[in-house]
This record gives C-alpha cells, structure tokens and sequence, in this order.
C-alpha cells in the first residue's frame, strides 16, 4: 500500500491542501472525497454516526479511525478510546489532532477488549469480502467486554445496479453486489486496487447469527444506509 490516503490527510494536516483524494470503483466512475470532510467536528457527521457517538459506553475501539474525527470528540467527552487504523498517515494525523491512544494494526491484530466498539463511513468495507465477514465478525466478538457493542453502519448499494426503467443489471454469478472493487488516487498517483464491502442489513444480520451475534437495526439514513448495533447472544 503506497498510504496515499494517510499522505492527503498529512497534507490537509498540515496546511497543504490543494486537492481531493479521488475514488472509484467497478461499478462507479470517479467521485471526489473532500479532505475537509474526513476532518468533520460532530455537527458535520451524518445522523446515523451521530447516533453511534450517542450511544457510546465504556471503554472503546474506534476501527479504521482515519484522522480520528470520532475519536476525538469521545476523549473530548471523557471517553477512554483506542483509534486503530491500518493507514501510517492516518495514526499519524490522529496522534497530531490529539488523539492519546492510537495504534498502527489491523482490526485482526487487535487484541485488547472493548464495552463499544466503532465501525464507521461504512464499517463494514474493512471486511473487504464476503469470504471475510465471519473472520472478522468473530474476532469483533472476541474483542467484546461482557455486554459490550459493535455500532456499525453500511448501506444497502442495490440502488447502484438500478437502469432507468427501475430494473437491476447486477449479474446473479458475479457474487454478492455489495462487493466492489475500489480505487483511489491522489495528486495523479494510483494506490493498489483493494476490495471494499457494502452489506446490506438482511445479509449482515444473517452473518451475525452464524457466529452467535444479535444485529439490531439502531436507525436508517436517508439514503439506504443504516446503523446496527451488535450484541453477543445469550
Ligand atoms: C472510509 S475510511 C473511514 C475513516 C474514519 N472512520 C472516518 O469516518 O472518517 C476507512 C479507514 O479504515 C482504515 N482501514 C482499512 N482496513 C482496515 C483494517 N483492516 N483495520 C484497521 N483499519 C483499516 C483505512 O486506512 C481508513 O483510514
């Protein structure tokens, strides 16, 4: 990974922005990802992270923290928080920000355990593939203090295959359609093409039950997107 996210959230950072990160995927054409946003203060956030921010208890894991937006304003709440991300330039712009507990690893390597644990700007793509949503839902699991949270949000991207006369084109053998390829550029550089999953409720929530977890919808988005909250069943 040539970490060309970390290096534009560096560059916002540290006063160089000039430009967007541009994304796409295999079924999309580009669109930009404003810096300022992945910088957003509470009031900025969609509803349904405000509601996961609400809904924080305990001790927390904040998975794939970016810049730590959300880490941020839970310490600034009095919250305990861990901000684990993947992206060097991204811990690094965390630790900048103020974020006192961060560390550079993957969710699978993550070993501590949490009272909540944050998923959020599409929780579940750190999963990647559909393949990989049971590995990860049970190391979450695992991670769970006892009657601790995963709030995780997502959207049902069906919409995305929808033609003009309200018919779908996803093809039935390609494998799930939330499953996408991603690419992203910055500053005319390409990063590795990497896989990101989109899940709908119905399929996360079937997921969760294989692995011993309850999914409780929290609350939809305006926009076929949802928060879920995830639970150890008894
Ligand atoms: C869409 S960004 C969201 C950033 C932040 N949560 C926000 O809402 O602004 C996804 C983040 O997840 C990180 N990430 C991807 N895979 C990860 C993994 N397996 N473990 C931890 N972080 C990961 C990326 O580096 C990136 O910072």
């Amino acid at each position: 990974m040539k970490d060309l996210f970390g290096m534009a959230l560096q560059d916002y950072q540290n006063g160089n922005y000039t430009e967007d990160l541009i994304t796409s995927t295999n079924i999309s054409d580009e669109d930009s990802l404003p810096l300022p946003y992945l910088f957003r203060e509470f009031k900025d956030m969609p509803k349904l992270e405000q509601k996961a921010l609400k809904l924080t208890k305990g001790l927390v894991l904040d998975v794939g923290s970016g810049a730590g937006s959300h880490s941020l304003y839970l310490q600034k709440k009095g919250f305990n928080v861990k901000a684990i991300d993947v992206s060097e330039g991204a811990i690094d712009v965390a630790k900048k920000r103020g974020v006192k507990h961060t560390a550079l690893h993957s969710l699978l390597d993550e070993t501590e355990t949490f009272d909540t644990i944050l998923l959020l700007m599409n929780g579940t793509g750190i999963f990647q593939e559909t393949s990989q949503i049971s590995t990860h839902l049970k190391h979450l699991k695992g991670l769970l203090n006892s009657n601790g949270q995963i709030l995780i949000d997502s959207s049902d991207i069906k919409y995305m295959y929808e033609d003009e006369d309200g018919g779908y084109w996803m093809d039935m053998n390609a494998g799930y359609y939330g499953e996408l390829d991603y690419f992203l550029s910055y500053k005319g550089e390409k990063e590795e093409a990497m896989k990101w999953l989109y899940l709908d409720l119905d399929t996360l929530n079937l997921a969760c039950e294989t692995v011993g977890l309850n999914c409780e919808l929290i609350q939809e988005g305006e926009h076929f997107d949802y928060l879920a909250r995830l639970t150890v069943a008894s």
